[in-house]
Order: structure tokens, then sequence, then C-alpha cells
């Protein structure tokens, strides 16, 4: 996804490197044009080293062949002005270009987003609002702002929305077109836990990074994306719906009304496999040894194979001995399209590392060797499998 942010001069202009610095993780490619003013509230370099592009601000800069504001106009699949100022919309909603950014607005012919951020009496005022009004039949999109404490010393509504929200909305204009567009995408992960009293419980050690990774490119891909997470300290990726639950049961149970209307679940959540038989209500006293018995959990990917239908199955085959064996034996087993086998013991492998390495294994046999790699890279590999699988499925 190639995203154009317009950064023009609010106090919230900072708010903007933060924005391209999650869209850049997401691995957008994101280019930046600075208003006049805004340059006085933020500097270009910011965005340079975060973008890695060039940034803009002056309308009379050469493009490459075309002029700079055509180039810009045409070169990307979503424009998002964050944050963006009474002035600014004004412009836009009468049609004014009078320098980079507002003639790049009147060219281009991707979505726009709009993220307002001022104070609430210009937010407020009749003008503002029939701009507001104006540019949403237009089919302008607004990221509404927040109530809450303002730059000018006092509450009220103005303040420039969430990073989550805005970059949900930027994703999803700008994935309009992906190659998972019109899919449902179901994602696990983290771990479950399992009670053994009312304080205590089994659990294990991840991370719900390479969930969070999946869900952040199915959703930039253009998919609905359902992310279902054991409890994690990894912030759930915007534009994507999350459902936090806590046993491998709640797990099962949360999957399986989402699972009728899904075309593609890829499970990398670590399911404990088992539970203690009986829960204490109260918390077990500390007297000598303590003998639990455990039963299995259920097998969640399993029983999803059963009635797949066209819908394609992906797991995770966490193995420290033996991977590609066990990994193929269980591919079989529970039935997949696809299994990821990877080893925690491997440098780089582990549980809450940002990194990842392994084997993709197919039903027909293939093994990818997967190298190590960002957890998002990874990602993009999975889904350049599951995205050609079911393109010839449609
Ligand atoms: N899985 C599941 N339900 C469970 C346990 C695991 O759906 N109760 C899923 C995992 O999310 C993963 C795949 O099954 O995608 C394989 O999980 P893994 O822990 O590697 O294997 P297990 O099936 O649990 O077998 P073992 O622990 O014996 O290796």
């Amino acid at each position: 996804m190639r995203v154009l942010i317009g950064v023009t001069a609010s106090i919230a202009a900072y708010k903007a490197a933060e924005v391209v610095s999650d869209l850049k993780k997401s691995g957008a490619d994101v280019s930046v044009i600075m208003t006049e003013h805004a340059a006085s509230l933020i500097g270009a370099a910011t965005f340079r080293g975060l973008t890695g592009n060039e940034v803009r601000t002056d309308l009379f800069e050469g493009g490459t062949k075309r002029p700079l504001h055509i180039d810009l106009a045409r070169d990307h699949d979503v424009l998002a002005i964050v944050p963006a100022t009474a002035n600014i919309i004004g412009k836009i909603a009468c049609g004014i270009c009078d320098d980079l950014l507002s003639t790049v607005v009147l060219s281009t012919t991707a979505p726009v987003v709009i993220a307002p951020a001022m104070n609430e009496m210009m937010y407020l005022n009749t003008v503002v609002q029939e701009n507001i009004a104006k540019l949403t039949a237009r089919g302008y999109s607004f990221v509404e702002p927040e109530t809450g404490w303002l730059a000018c010393g006092a509450e009220g509504v103005g303040r420039l929305a969430s990073l989550e929200a805005i970059v949900g909305a930027i994703t999803q204009a700008g994935s309009q077109g992906g190659d998972l567009e019109g899919k449902k995408v179901i994602i696990t992960g983290g771990p479950t836990v399992e009670p053994i009293d009312a304080v205590r419980f089994i659990s294990n050690k991840s991370s719900g990074k390479m969930a969070s990774s999946l869900a952040r490119v199915a959703a930039r891909r253009g998919a609905e994306t359902v992310l279902v997470t054991g409890p994690t300290g990894t912030a759930p990726p915007a534009g994507v719906r999350v459902i936090e639950v806590e046993t491998a049961r709640d797990m099962k149970e949360a999957i399986a009304p989402e699972w009728e209307t899904a075309d593609c679940i890829v499970m990398a959540a670590a399911v404990c496999d088992f539970r203690p038989e009986k829960v204490k209500n109260g918390k077990i006293k500390r007297q000598g040894n303590l003998t639990l018995d455990l039963v299995p959990t259920e097998d969640i990917l399993s029983g999803l194979s059963a009635d797949k239908g066209d819908k394609l199955v992906v797991g995770f085959a966490l193995e420290t001995d033996n991977e590609i064996e066990n990994a193929k034996k269980k591919l079989k087993e529970k039935d997949l399209d696809l299994i990821i086998a990877n080893n925690p013991l491997r440098e780089g492998a582990g549980f809450g590392s940002d990194t990842n390495c392994g084997h993709l294994i197919y039903p027909d046999g293939r093994v990818e060797e997967i190298p190590l790699m960002s957890k998002l890279d990874l990602s993009e590999k999975i889904f350049d499998a599951v995205s050609a699988r079911l393109g010839s499925i449609a």
C-alpha cells in the first residue's frame, strides 16, 4: 500500500510521526507532504528519517516527467491529511489549490482520509461543520476528533483521533483492491490460560507478536480481519476486530460463529494442550506437595478442518526436534492447507522475538525454507500462499 500523508499546521503535527511510523511497520510505502506552516511545527528530517522518502513542500519542485503534484496524486493508493486544520478543510471544500498539498488533493482519484485537529470553537464553527458535511457527501472520509485536553488549554472536542482510529481508516481506504479484498480471515494468537484455582493458572510464553503481524498484513491486503487472542502485552494492529479470550474453550467458542462466514483461519495461538481437570473456586492453600490432574484441551484446528469445505486452514507447528517430520505429521493429522514449522530454540525464533524462521510445508509435500526474517515478512509469505490458494478456489 502506498500512502501519502499530508501534514498541516496543527499542534498535533507531531502525532503524524507516530502514524507514519505505524504505517511503515505494516509494510506500507509512505511519503509525506508538509504545508509551509506545518514545517514551523515539525521538521522534514523527522519524516524523511521515518519514511526513507523525500519530504515535499514546494509545488514547483520538479517531479520525474510530469509535474510533481500529478506524480504524487497518481502514485498513491490513499491520501491522508493528518492532522487537518480548518484551513485545509476549507480549501478542499472550495476547490482552492494554492500550495502542493491542496493541489494534490484536487488532482488525485485516490481515497482521501481527513483527521481534523483544532480548537473546539473552530471545530464546531458552522463553516467548518458545513465544509465537513460537504466533503463527506463528496466521498471524503473523516476520522472524527476526540474530546479531551486541547493544546489551547481547554477541554473540548478537537483532539486528533487515536493512532488506532487513524491508521485503521487509512488501512481500510488504502487496501481497496488488495488481493484479500472481499475475504474474511481469522487469526488466532497469544497463549491460552487455563485456571488452576481462583488466582493461579497454567499458560505459556507466547507474546502474540506473530499473530499481530499476521493480522496487520491481512488487513493491509484488504481482508476483513478478526484477531482472536489470549492475553498478551502486544497491542493489536489498527483496522482489525479483536476478540479477547482466556481459555482454549473460550477460543474455540469465539471462533465458531466467525468461522461460518470466514474464508481462512491462521492458527498462530499457542493453545495450552492441557487444563486442570478440576478448578478450585477459592485459592488452594500451601499444604505440602500438590498434584494436579490435567486433561487435554480441545484441538481447535482439527475441529475446524473437519467441515472446512473450500475454506483454508493454516496452522503452526512448534517443534524443538525433528521439525519437518513432526510438522508434516501435524499437517496430515489436522488436515491443514499449510503449516509453518518453527523451533523456538533457534536463534531469533523464540517467544517474544520480532523475527522468526523455519519452513512452510504444503499438503503436496513441498517444503520451503524460511530464513530468519521479520514476523511481518513471514506474514507476507504466508498470505502470498493463502492468496494464491484462495484465488484458485474463487
Ligand atoms: N492447536 C489447536 N488446539 C490445541 C493445540 C494446538 O488448535 N488444543 C493448534 C495450534 O494453534 C497450532 C497447531 O495446532 O496451529 C499445532 O500446535 P502445536 O502446539 O505445535 O502442536 P500440538 O497439536 O499441540 O501437538 P504437540 O504439542 O504434541 O506438538
